[in-house]
Order: C-alpha cells, then sequence, then structure tokens
C-alpha cells in the first residue's frame, strides 16, 4: 500500500504534505497572519455547526451532483486557487488540472500560479476557470481576460481581498520573503527532507510564474518574473472601477473572490458580476475576520436566493461542505485540502483528497437523509431546529391558555 492509499482522511494527508516540505514551504501553505486567531475561526466555525439527522428517508438513489452556471458537476465542490503549487511539488498545478477534469469538478487556477493558464487548460478543458489579481498596470489583467477568453474558459473569478500583502509571520520569520533570506537553521531543517531538496534543484529550483513569464523580458529567470509579478501585485489603488473594467472585458461568467460584507456583495451583484466567492482566503489576509461561514447568511439575504455563492476557508470535511451547503452556499472549494494532496502525492495525492471529500459528502448526506445537494437547507441545522421548536411549543402554550 502506498502512503497516499493509507490516508484516510484529509489531515492524514496535511501530515504526509508536512513529511515531505521543509519546514520554510509547510509554513507557507500552513501559515495564517500575526497571531493566526483566524485559523481557528474558520476550523471553529465547522466545528460548531450542528447537523441534525433525519431517518427513515429512502435514500437509496443519493447523489452529489450540482449545477452551476447551467454546468452538471460531479460534486458540490472545486478546487480553489493556491499560488505557487509548484514550489511544493513540481507540476502541482499539473496535477490539479487534470485530477478536476477526471473527476469533474472545477478548479481554479491562480493568477500565481507556476503552470500556465494555456497548459491547465489542455489538461481540464471546460473545468478550468483563472483567478486574476488586479495588477498596476492595467493592460496585464487585461491581457489575462483576453487569453481566458481565446482558450475559451467559461469562469474566472477575480480576488477582491488582497489590497496590501498581509503580515505572515511565519514566512518573515522563516527568511520566506523577497529576495529569499534564508537563515541557518532553516536550511539545516531543509536537509531534514532530502527528497523536496532534491526534487527542488534537479527540476531547476524556483519554478516559473507560468502566466507572468511573457511580460517580463525575453529569457527572463524565474526569480525575475517573480519580481515582476511582486511588483504588479498586490495594486493599492485598485476600487470597483477595476472590477467593472474586468466586468466590461469579460463576456463568460466572472465571480468576485473575497467578499466578506453584505454590502461589497450587493455592490458587486449590482456590478453584473455572476456569482460571489465568500471566502477570508484561508485566513491569511486579515487575522481578525470572521468566518466566511459566518458572514455566509448575511450575504445571502443581502443578494437574494438567485445569486450564486461560492464559499471556500476551513473545509477539512465532506460535513463541512453539506454545512456550507445547509447554510446557504452553493457550492464550495477547497485550498489546503487539495493542496496537501498534490503535495504530498502529486495526481494521486489530489485524487485522493477528492475522493476523501466526495465519499464523507456521501455518507454525511446518507445520515442525515438529504438525497441531493439542493435539498440541503437550513431545516438540516440545528438553531433553525430549536427555533421552530421554541415556536411550535409557544404556540401550543398560547393555545393552552
Ligand atoms: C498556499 C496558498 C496559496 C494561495 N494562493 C492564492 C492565490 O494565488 N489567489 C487566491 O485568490 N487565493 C489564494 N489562496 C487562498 C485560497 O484560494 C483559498 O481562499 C483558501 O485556501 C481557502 O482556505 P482553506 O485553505 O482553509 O481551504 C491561497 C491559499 C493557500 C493556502
Amino acid at each position: 500500500m502506498s502512503r497516499i492509499d493509507s490516508a484516510i482522511n484529509i489531515d492524514d494527508l496535511k501530515r504526509l504534505a508536512k513529511r515531505r516540505l521543509p519546514k520554510i514551504m509547510y509554513d507557507f501553505i500552513e501559515g495564517g497572519v500575526e497571531d493566526e486567531v483566524g485559523l481557528r475561526t474558520n476550523a471553529n466555525a465547522f466545528r460548531d455547526l450542528r447537523l441534525v439527522p433525519r431517518y427513515y428517508v429512502d435514500t437509496s438513489k443519493r447523489h452529489q451532483k450540482t449545477t452551476l452556471f447551467g454546468r452538471t458537476y460531479a460534486s458540490p465542490f472545486g478546487i480553489a486557487p493556491t499560488g505557487m503549487a509548484g514550489a511544493f511539488r513540481k507540476d502541482a498545478e499539473l496535477y490539479l488540472s487534470q485530477a478536476a477534469a477526471e473527476a469533474d469538478i472545477p478548479y481554479l487556477m491562480s493568477g500565481a500560479s507556476n503552470a500556465s493558464m494555456e497548459d491547465g487548460a489542455k489538461l481540464a478543458g471546460k473545468n478550468l476557470w483563472y483567478q486574476i489579481y488586479g495588477s498596476r498596470e492595467r493592460s496585464f489583467q487585461l491581457d489575462l481576460v483576453k487569453r481566458a477568453i481565446d482558450l475559451g474558459l467559461t469562469t474566472i473569478a477575480v480576488t477582491c481581498d488582497v489590497p496590501v500583502s498581509s503580515n505572515r509571520e511565519r514566512n518573515r520569520r522563516n527568511g520566506f520573503v523577497r529576495p529569499l533570506k534564508m537563515t541557518l537553521p532553516t536550511i539545516l531543517e531543509a536537509m531534514l527532507h532530502p527528497a523536496w531538496v532534491i526534487n527542488y534543484y534537479r527540476t531547476g529550483g524556483l519554478p516559473m510564474l507560468g502566466n507572468w513569464q511573457r511580460y517580463a523580458a525575453q529569457n527572463a529567470t524565474p526569480d525575475q518574473v517573480a519580481d515582476l509579478f511582486a511588483k504588479q501585485t498586490p495594486d493599492p489603488s485598485q476600487t470597483w472601477r477595476d472590477l467593472e473594467a474586468i466586468r466590461n472585458a469579460w463576456p463568460g461568467k466572472l465571480l468576485v473572490k473575497g467578499v466578506m460584507h453584505p454590502e461589497d456583495a450587493r455592490i458587486a451583484v449590482g456590478m453584473g458580476v455572476d456569482g460571489l466567492l465568500v471566502s477570508n482566503h484561508g485566513a491569511r489576509q486579515l487575522d481578525n475576520m470572521p468566518s466566511s461561514l459566518e458572514m455566509l447568511p448575511m450575504i445571502r439575504s443581502a443578494v437574494g436566493p438567485d445569486v450564486p455563492l461560492l464559499l471556500d476557508s476551513g473545509v477539512r470535511r465532506g460535513s463541512d461542505i453539506v454545512a456550507a451547503l445547509c447554510m446557504g452556499a452553493d457550492f464550495v472549494l477547497t485550498g489546503r485540502a487539495t493542496l496537501y494532496g498534490a503535495t504530498a502525492g502529486g495526481l494521486e495525492g489530489v485524487k485522493k483528497a477528492v475522493s476523501i471529500l466526495q465519499r464523507e459528502i456521501d455518507l454525511v448526506m446518507g445520515q442525515i437523509g438529504a438525497l441531493t445537494p439542493e435539498a440541503l437547507g437550513p431545516e438540516y441545522l440545528l438553531d433553525t431546529v430549536r427555533s421552530e421548536e421554541e415556536r411550535r411549543n409557544t404556540g401550543a402554550m398560547v393555545g393552552r391558555r
């Protein structure tokens, strides 16, 4: 049995990824910002939610197929963008692309990916979506949109939650900054992970930011391309006008990733975006943010029942995906969960992560008596059941008087 085969949950894949990576790399995946309160906020939001099962429901024909933007996917979740994934395992984004196509779920490729969207699309076809970071030089972001059009992609997402860089103290302590400032303890610790070190240097060291290569000088090194990217993003001067420019340039489905305030949700929908990805960036931007799960009901109320709402941040279990759908999401994305898989075992690892989540979703749906993802709603949540019972009991008391 391979080590990937032995993983029975996402936490097992996380342990395998951790074992493979030097601390400086693992911390880049795992870390939050400052005191990392946000990581706990995200985990606790799911842990504190209670699902109330219904029994004697014939669930023998249950399925998890989900339709989003007129396209039916095999499951109610897809893969969130994670930049520089190729540094954790060479070609990670190609594995994510291929696994998404094979599982028939979407993969939202990062604007800071190592593979290019052109190479991703060769493997993922229509399952590839693309994420854009606004750039100081506006022509870059518009060219990225044009490339997505030329490839026939159906969906792009603009990330709005990185107006400025965030204070990731693990990275600063480890010297994971530009230019890289590795301390002696960091270098010595890396020696304990020879498989990754050998693979990293044998395949050329720092991988190229594939989508940005063409905007740099000819023959620019990966370092020089990364410098260009770092100068272009984040761009603190971006406003709703920039989103509007992308909306005007992009005829396909447009998501805004990172919307957390109901008022921002209303503005974005008013500008004609097709859906919102409620996210706190996996607690990697602002430490004291609420979880996306906490904000979701307010955003649902703000935009009404018809606007597709996607959610990410903190999802580690199929039950988390089911809970998000009960809370009002239409679809869920996984960041670290699938990245652990890619890091630990390449294609096999991503497929394992996806199949673990699919199996868990299926079992939880069976447990609570839900036949389809559309059937999941607040009626399965303890808070709803409690208030419904209180309302009934109060009614009964009034009737008795
Ligand atoms: C290593 C890493 C890199 C990320 N890079 C990006 C990125 O390039 N663009 C983006 O919009 N979000 C990025 N994110 C955020 C994810 O898209 C997603 O919002 C987050 O991981 C969800 O939280 P989760 O990891 O708890 O599932 C990144 C997250 C991680 C862990």
